[in-house]
């Protein structure tokens, strides 16, 4: 499918595999997360648009490539996408960041809002949407709508594991979004776990139950 780039990068991989381990603890599990989110990011950012500006160097003049155009916002999905902010402003540290707060009702598995913010204006930045999980993709979906109807345009979006039933819904209704995907997992169980996947993620970052 157009528009949905899978990690296949060894470090992701090995990070990935920690973080299902149930015996790794918060402090470790947040930090691979954030690891995760720099190596994530730097893969989903490797097409953003550059233009030659002139710089002095100790010994000449000469013309070197910035980035240009479109400015960074970053946009986390509430609780769990808060642990992937850090990595990906440790690449782009002057990033704006915008906050969707979601909750999915334990019994639909659809998600109830309950926070959002942009940084405004929204309409000329590329966002970088952060989750680490698109499980049934209700959460991913609603939060890139919200930012449709904000102005967004040029939208990422980043998860550490989906499932392909996420996948699925969420290109469905958002095709012309890029989706980053650290790894595809087998499927969802009855509670709209997924399976393999690693638990509850905000649970795991937040050290909550
Ligand atoms: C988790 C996760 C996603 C969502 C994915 O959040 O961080 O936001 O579930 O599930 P979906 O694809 O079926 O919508 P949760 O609602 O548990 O909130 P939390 O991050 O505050 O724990
Ligand atoms: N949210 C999580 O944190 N984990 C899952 O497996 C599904 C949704």
């Amino acid at each position: 499918m157009e528009n949905i780039f899978y990690m296949e990068h060894p470090l992701i991989q090995h990070k990935i595999s920690m973080l299902r381990d149930k015996r790794t603890g918060t402090n470790e599990f947040r930090k691979l997360v954030e690891e995760i989110a720099v190596l994530m990011g730097y893969e989903a950012f490797r097409d953003l648009p550059v233009e030659a500006v002139e710089v002095q160097t100790p010994l000449e003049t000469c013309k070197t490539p910035v980035i240009s155009g479109k400015k960074l916002a970053v946009v986390p999905i509430l609780r769990a996408g808060l642990g992937m902010v850090n990595g990906i402003l440790t690449l782009v540290p002057s990033a704006k960041v915008g906050h969707i707060g979601l909750c999915r009702n334990h019994e639909t598995h659809e998600p109830e809002e309950y926070y959002c913010k942009l940084p405004s204006p929204i309409e000329e930045r590329t966002i970088a949407v952060l989750d680490p999980m698109l499980a049934t993709g209700g959460s991913a979906v609603s939060a890139v709508n919200f930012i449709k109807e904000h102005g967004g345009k040029h939208i990422k979006f980043l998860c550490i594991i989906a499932a392909p039933e996420g996948i699925e819904r969420f290109h469905h209704a958002h095709p012309d979004v890029q989706l980053y995907c650290g790894c595809l997992d087998r499927c969802l169980n009855e509670e709209a776990y997924i399976c393999p996947g690693l638990g509850d993620a905000g649970d795991r970052i937040f050290g909550t139950k």
